[in-house]
């Protein structure tokens, strides 16, 4: 089982952070689909210094998610640890993440983020002077490397170790690849071999077999899944029940995925209220309607909704349209990808 610090996870499959994504009206969905440790979306430690109200809602953490692992990150020590410690005293949190990972140029520049897999003695030195104040146990999250000709994944891991990280998650992926080519599952076998603390692999895992195959062919403890779950937390809850009884669940219903859409948006309204709520859930809702047939013909109508009963609407009405004609919908998808 995946144990962080004191805390033991029901089981080794992890939400990725992902900004704009993991807040805890999403969180919450993929608890309750069943994963063993959720992450927030990450937070900079000068916002959680300033204390606005955002980031106050962005530091909110429902009991029903726990255990939640909260990510923060920066590029100035005496800021992060300050961060840290707010975290630590002031959320019901039960993990610290530093992230290690962002490869986007505004974080980079600010000598955060991906930035330190250059330099692992930077990373012990950071690490270390967060775990000094903080009680809650202290993880990282990286790449593997900066480019191909700087990974220095295993030295990066061990740094975390060494000063005094409990577990570290590593996307198999370079800052310069960003999102593209493919995460090399290799350099998670050797971060694995290279610590004792648990390592979380992370990085192109789209369907459960994927999980049970890194798990496997890296040794890693607990496996980390993003992208496969925007609008398809059924990926976690396959995931979780794959592992644990290596049977494939079927796939939802057109209904039930338009019926946790529906949950999702509602949730996003009680934290954000409804306008914002809708707009966020535009992209949530295009996801949730992937792979559905004819859903390429909505996603326009998707992306101008307002209001709740605008977006539940058209949902709804798809959805509706799609269970009465299954077989002519077909075959219009058929025409279609021909
Ligand atoms: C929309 C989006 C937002 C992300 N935000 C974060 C973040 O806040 N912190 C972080 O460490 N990684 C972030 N990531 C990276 C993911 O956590 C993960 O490492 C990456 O997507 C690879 O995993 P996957 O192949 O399962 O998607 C983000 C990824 C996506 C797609």
């Amino acid at each position: 089982m995946l144990k962080i610090g004191d805390i033991e996870m029901k089981n080794r499959v992890v939400l990725a952070p992902m900004a704009g994504v993991c807040n805890p009206a999403f969180r919450l969905i993929a608890k309750e689909f069943g994963v063993g440790l959720v992450c927030a979306e990450m937070v900079s430690d000068k916002a959680i210094l300033h204390g606005n109200k955002r980031t106050q809602e962005m530091l909110y953490v429902d009991e029903r998610e726990k255990p939640l692992s909260l990510q923060i990150f920066g590029g100035d020590k005496e800021t992060l640890v300050e961060a840290a410690r707010v975290v630590d005293e002031q959320t019901n949190a039960d993990i610290i993440d530093i992230n290690m990972g962002c490869p986007v140029p505004k974080v980079v520049k600010c000598d955060a983020g991906a930035r330190w897999l250059l330099e692992p003695k930077k990373i012990e030195e950071m690490v270390s002077a967060v775990v000094k104040v903080v009680k809650k146990p202290v993880t990282v999250k990286m790449r593997i490397g900066w480019d191909e000709d700087h990974i220095y994944v295993e030295d990066n891991a061990k740094a975390v170790e060494s000063a005094g990280g409990k577990a570290v998650a590593v996307h198999g992926r370079t800052r310069q690849q960003m999102y593209r080519g493919h995460a090399n599952w290799e350099y998670i076998r050797l971060a694995k071999q290279a610590v004792s603390i648990p390592v979380i692999g992370n990085g192109d895992v789209f369907t459960p077999e994927d999980a049970k195959r890194m798990l496997e062919t890296t040794g890693c403890d607990g496996v980390m899944i993003g992208r496969a779950a925007l609008g398809n937390p059924w990926m976690l809850y396959r995931t979780v029940h794959y592992l644990e009884h290596g049977e494939l669940l079927p796939e939802p219903s057109p209904s039930e995925k338009i019926r946790i859409a529906l949950l999702h948006m509602d949730r996003l309204i009680n934290l954000r209220g409804e306008r914002i709520a809708v707009r966020e859930m535009r992209k949530h809702a295009t996801w949730y309607l992937k792979g559905l047939p004819g859903a390429s013909k909505i996603k326009d109508v998707v992306t101008q909704q307002e209001t709740r009963e605008g977006m539940a609407d058209v949902l709804l009405t798809f959805v509706r349209e799609l269970e009465r004609e299954p077989a002519a919908e077909q075959a219009n998808l058929q025409q279609e990808t021909a």
